[in-house]
């Protein structure tokens, strides 16, 4: 038998590549004509990038094909290229962002989105480059936020690799896994899947240089936190809770996880927030639904800055359903709040940075 190209390319369009659910020949894969050597074959196949999940059953399935439509007897060598650039390794992710900070709570519903949001929004005011990734798979909240869920962001093609352009809104730079997946079925995502979408995220996206990378992270101490801590070096977190006795506790193990010796995150201290509740008509009135000043105590006793009080007000719950935060207008008593706020994680990051290296990326052994 005598082996021509057209041979092996007939077969290899008989190979549906799922990425575009096209033939390799009409999906462009195929590189360059196959080169045949007496029954030897080699081919060259171009996937988009080395993390493509198709790549090994393409591989098989290509010369699976040419066993059964060409002979048994030919010998199938496959070389692999990339069309875009390897991600870089984890040491190197980021280059141009020079604070990651994670908001975190042990509780949900404390108002850790509205917080993390409103602090975004607020050092984008005072000036800083800012990025805002939320990460919380089961319950993204920054698209609604935002007021950008019709969004579905693009991809650019940036030194040699291909990367999502994260959303621009309020001066803040916003991706959200809600953006990829809807809440109700992310409860069917395997812990994988979650882990290397959100990787994705981090990695395969275009931040560029920031000043100030904010994680809104889920609650709780998840697969996402330790991905987190995986993959970046976590400048320092701030914890929010409620005066709550149960929010203070689950705050309390959000930070023992932090300052955990093989974790080593600074915390940069606490937000109380809903810490009492003002009505309009009695502006000189507090009333302490949740308990008073809990997380004063709390940072007293942890040894961290209490960062803002936060009270209970419609208008944030409002705002944050209308994707227009109160950290907008910093004419409004909120606003002002969250600038105060923003203006103190900045006064705590630059302590850090003077006192502490940089924090090592976690790196957990398989056995
Ligand atoms: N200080 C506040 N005053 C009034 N409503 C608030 C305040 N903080 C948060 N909320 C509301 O409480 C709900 C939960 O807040 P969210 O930020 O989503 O919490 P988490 O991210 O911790 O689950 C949202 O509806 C939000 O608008
Ligand atoms: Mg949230």
């Amino acid at each position: 038998m005598t082996l021509y190209p057209k041979l092996i390319t007939d077969a290899l369009a008989t190979v549906v590549y799922p990425g575009t659910k096209k033939n390799l020949i009409e999906s462009e894969m195929l590189a360059d004509t196959p080169s045949i050597n007496g029954m030897k074959v080699r081919i060259v196949l171009l996937f988009p990038r080395d993390t493509d999940p198709f790549l090994k059953s393409t591989l098989k399935a290509a010369e699976a094909a040419i066993h059964y439509h060409v002979s048994k007897e030919v010998e199938v060598e496959i070389q692999t290229e990339f069309k875009s650039a390897p991600r870089p390794e984890v040491e190197k992710l980021l280059p141009e962002v020079r604070n990651i900070i994670a908001v975190s709570s042990g509780k949900g519903g404390v108002g850790k989105s509205t917080v993390a949001a409103n602090l975004a929004i607020s050092l984008a005011r005072l000036g800083y480059k800012v990025g805002l990734l939320d990460t919380d798979i089961f319950g993204p909240s920054m698209p609604k936020m935002f007021g950008v869920e019709d969004v579905c962001p693009y991809g650019v093609h940036k030194d040699g690799r291909d990367l999502i352009e994260p959303v621009e809104k309020y001066g803040v730079k916003m991706l959200s896994i809600g953006f990829f997946v809807s809440p109700d079925t992310a409860t069917l995502w395997r812990g994988g899947m979650a882990t290397s979408a959100l990787k994705q995220l981090i990695a395969d996206a275009d931040w560029g240089a920031l000043d100030y990378f904010i994680l809104d992270t889920p609650p709780g101490t998840s697969d996402i936190h330790l991905t987190l801590l995986q993959t970046l070096s976590i400048t320092g977190a701030v914890i929010v809770s409620t005066p709550q006795r149960v929010a203070l506790a689950d705050a309390r193990k959000g930070i023992d996880m932090y300052r955990n010796e093989k974790v080593n995150v600074p915390i940069l201290g606490l937000v109380e927030n809903m810490a009492w509740f003002t009505p309009a008509e009695l502006p000189e009135n507090r009333y302490y639904i949740f308990g008073k000043e809990g997380c004063k105590s709390l940072a007293e006793e942890m040894g961290v800055p209490l960062l803002a009080q936060i009270p209970i007000v419609q208008s944030i719950c409002e705002n944050g359903d209308e994707g227009t935060p109160s950290a907008l207008d910093y004419e409004t008593a909120m606003g002002q709040a969250f600038l105060n706020l923003a203006q103190a994680v900045v006064t705590v990051t630059n302590k850090r940075n003077r006192e502490k290296p940089r924090t090592p990326i976690l790196h957990v052994k398989s056995d």
